[in-house]
């Protein structure tokens, strides 16, 4: 517990929705492994969040404790880190309730992702949909978070999760800590194989390595990955988006700069510089995959570090939730 007084803390959800791509890994949860030591680091797998488009209950079941042991493989460690499923900590739900009281319909109808999401599901419009930011306020805020990693696309959802902190800590005193989103540069994105304008992404699942592909795989969709016809191997991120993304990708991999990738491979024809990119990605996988597979493999081992981990969020969303319905007036004797 002495840990937690004196570091900060930092906070990331991903939804348990499958597959997890190497843009992931490399922007995303090999980041998180690097900031562990300096954070109070919470990984939650929001099936909560999952639940506002329509699952089919077996999946969201395997999906969630592959996610699960998907972190623990990349890398993550479920005793210096906590990492837990949302459902198995009720203080989510409990305090999106209150949440909800003070947040304004004005504002969640203001969110873009809302409004993407009521256009492209209006056979589903459910008032989830509508409240999912309040959800995700309740997890950031729970845990008194100072920090959270998330993409260009969640910076709207921060924002709206500070002004509801400060909106409640205006009329309560200091309750919650208000936090700050971390957007990492650019730079650090992986773009699609296919469509190199666009990020890579699990929705388009012919531009994206996953990080369980086999090998055979991962050489086919890089083979095919789109580049340019002047053959010049140089980052030019306007004019060779393909190829810069390829050096971007066996950098990240490899651990060697892109200036010395392009050293490595200048000269040489796509062809080579795709063979290397594939060698690199199957390299940096395969420890992740043989992980995996020991850690799916014993399942009771998975569920009792899951059982561990949500005990050990409790313990602290608990303490939060208290102070709120305490602050709020509800009697609790
Ligand atoms: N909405 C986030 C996304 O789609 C996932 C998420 C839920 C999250 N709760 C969170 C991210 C809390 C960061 C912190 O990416």
């Amino acid at each position: 517990m002495k840990q937690l007084e004196n570091k900060k803390t930092l906070y990331s959800g991903v939804q348990p929705s499958g597959n997890i791509t190497i843009g992931n890994y490399i922007g995303a949860i090999r980041q998180f492994t690097l900031l562990s030591d300096q954070y109070n680091c919470l990984f939650c797998v929001v099936d909560l969040h999952a639940l506002t488009v329509r699952q089919i209950p077996a999946e969201l079941r395997r999906n969630t404790l592959e996610l699960f042991a998907l972190y623990i493989a990349a890398g993550l460690d479920p005793q210096k880190n906590i990492i837990y499923c949302q459902s198995h900590v009720p203080e989510h739900a409990e305090l999106t309730w209150i949440l909800n009281c003070f947040t304004y319909m004005g504002e969640l109808s203001r969110m873009t992702q809302f409004k993407d999401k009521s256009a492209r599901n209006q056979d589903n419009l459910n008032a989830g949909l509508f409240t999912y930011p309040v959800l995700m306020a309740s997890d950031i805020l729970l845990y008194q978070t100072s920090l959270v990693p998330v993409g260009e696309d969640q910076r709207q959802h921060l924002e709206i999760t500070r002004d509801i902190a400060e909106r409640f800590n205006n009329i309560y005193g200091n309750v919650f800590v208000v936090p700050e989103a971390y957007i990492p540069k650019e730079t650090s994105k992986i773009l699609s194989l296919s469509d190199p304008l666009r990020k890579m992404s699990k929705s388009e699942p012919d531009g994206a390595v996953f990080l369980l592909d086999n090998a055979d795989d991962i050489r086919r969709k890089i083979r095919r990955a789109v580049t340019d016809s002047d053959a010049e191997i140089r980052i030019d991120i306007e004019n060779k988006p393909g190829v810069s993304n390829l050096l971007q990708i066996y950098s990240a991999f490899s651990g060697e700069s892109t200036d010395e990738a392009i050293g490595r491979f200048e000269g040489q024809g796509y062809g080579q510089l795709k063979k290397g990119v594939a060698d690199a990605v199957i390299a940096g996988v395969e420890p992740i995959q043989k992980r995996y597979q020991e850690l799916i493999a014993d399942k009771g081992m998975l569920h009792q570090q899951m059982m561990n981990n949500a005990e050990r969020a409790r313990q602290i969303a608990a303490r939060t939730l208290r102070k709120v319905y305490k602050k709020v007036g509800l009697y609790q004797g």
